[in-house]
């Protein structure tokens, strides 16, 4: 039986933490970030992660959470790292996990809250609009098809958000 957790997939910048917290706090649910739990693991910063054991090392901690999740989660609002469900292994847990909704945004605004960003190690270095335009092309039909919903984000407050989600589940005020 699917347990009772949101998971909120997609692109880095699309506003998974900050939905997820408010969400959580509208609905009673714990939050959590995979990104602060695997961070929390290794005791440093993704940035350092991925420098000083790979990427690789992260994604398989990505794979290790949510076996730990299918088997604890219960009540939580859930914001993955936006490479989540570009493993099929990750998107069959995070179904058995909980309902999974996408929220999308079109790539200008995401590359506009990135702009600045100095933590996230893909979102760095040189090129960085270009390689940020090739893995959104890429990594769109992967999170549609992942997802259960797939909510468009783009001109809508948070709280627009929430009430969306809140109206797909049936849970919340409505
Ligand atoms: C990643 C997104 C990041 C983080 C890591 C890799 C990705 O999370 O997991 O830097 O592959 O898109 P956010 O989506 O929370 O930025």
């Amino acid at each position: 039986m699917k347990k009772n957790n949101i998971i909120l997939i997609g692109f880095m910048g699309c506003g998974k933490s900050t939905v997820g917290k408010k969400l959580a706090g509208s609905l009673h649910y714990e939050f959590m970030d995979t990104d602060t739990v695997i961070e929390e693991t290794y005791g440093k910063k993704i940035s350092r992660i991925f420098e000083e054991d790979g990427e690789e090392a992260f994604r398989k901690a990505e794979t290790r959470l949510l076996e730990r999740l299918e088997k604890e989660a219960d009540g939580v609002v859930i914001a993955t790292g936006g490479g989540m469900p570009m493993r099929e292994e990750n998107v069959r847990y995070l179904h058995k996990i909980g309902t999974v909704i996408f929220l999308k945004a079109k790539i200008e605004t995401l590359l506009e809250r990135l702009q600045n960003d100095t933590e996230r190690p893909l979102a760095a270095g040189e090129d960085r609009e270009q390689r940020l335009r090739t893995l959104y092309e890429k990594r769109l039909p992967i999170y549609e098809k992942a997802a259960e919903v797939c909510l468009d984000t783009d001109g809508k407050s948070f709280y627009g958000i929430i009430e969306e989600i809140e109206r797909y589940t049936g849970k919340g005020k409505n």
